[in-house]
């Protein structure tokens, strides 16, 4: 018997609108019915003109926008957990043990050094310290941060630098659900290399992954299928339902 396999996470007419308070209280509308779903071990890329909505998609799944209507759900082998309307709480546990992200810039915290930085997703699993920082350095090896770098806080860092520490952070935990925004775009060849093996790695050890990535190269080699936004939704502006507003981030 062919067992079904069924996604890992699944969108379904999903709407996306911004109200701008701060600008007469005008609404912007991103994203209308899109339609995706997303297999353990599958990279799927979001293509699309720039402003189309990609990164936010990410912001959605991983709880820093709210969905305006529809759903995104999250399917477990023991039930289903619809997202759109998840309790703050819940989001904290979910990035914890779920979703891993590799935003597009680290967000820097004065004084917490790289290694620090990556260990951290391990700490809050409970994973012992020993071994959160032998993980972490040989993350931090593998993407080539100069080890006196390690003990610094990555504020001062370049910006291929940083990216490093963060993928070496979205990485570490092994998330069974990971969002890449671009992870790629300030590193050289020789690193891009290393993440494309990363992703690979992932995809091996069946992580479902969401991913942007604007190098052609990379997309081609890392890229089960592409979704090209514009195909998978209506247009923007053809409904007109009332919507949430989402021009701050919920909190992380
Ligand atoms: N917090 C927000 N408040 C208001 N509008 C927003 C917000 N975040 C995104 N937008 C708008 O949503 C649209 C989609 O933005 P998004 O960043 O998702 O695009 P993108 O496809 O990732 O583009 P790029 O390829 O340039 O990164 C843009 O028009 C943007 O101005
Ligand atoms: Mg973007």
């Amino acid at each position: 018997m062919t067992a079904i396999r069924q996604p890992f996470l699944s969108a379904s007419a999903l709407d996306k609108s911004f109200v701008l308070h701060a600008q007469s209280g005008q609404q912007l509308d991103v994203m209308r019915g899109l339609e995706l779903s997303l297999m353990p071990g599958e990279c799927l890329v979001l293509a699309g003109r720039s402003g189309i909505g990609k990164s936010t998609l990410l912001k959605m799944v991983n709880g820093n926008y709210r969905v305006s209507a529809g759903r995104l759900t999250l399917h477990f082998d023991d039930g289903e957990l619809e997202l759109s309307d998840l309790p703050a709480q819940a989001w904290h546990v979910l990035r914890r043990d779920v979703i891993g992200y590799v935003s597009q810039f680290l967000r820097v915290v004065p004084r917490v050094s790289a290694r620090q930085v990556v260990m951290e997703p391990l700490l809050s699993q409970g994973v012992a310290q020993d071994e959160a920082c032998c993980r972490a350095e040989a993350l931090l090896a593998r993407l080539n941060l100069p080890k006196r770098l390690w003990d610094l806080a990555p504020g001062t860092f370049s910006g291929g630098e940083q990216q490093r520490v963060n993928i070496a952070r979205g990485f570490i935990a092994e998330h069974p659900l990971l969002l890449l925004d671009e992870p790629t775009a300030s590193l050289d060849s020789a690193n891009r290399d290393v993440v494309v093996e990363l992703i690979q790695e992932a995809k091996a050890r069946g992580t479902a992954m969401l991913g942007i990535f604007h190098d052609e190269d990379v997309r081609e080699r890392v890229a089960d299928r592409q979704l090209p936004l514009e195909e998978h939704m209506l247009r923007a502006g053809d409904a007109s339902t009332a919507v949430n507003d989402d021009t701050q981030e919920l909190p992380r």
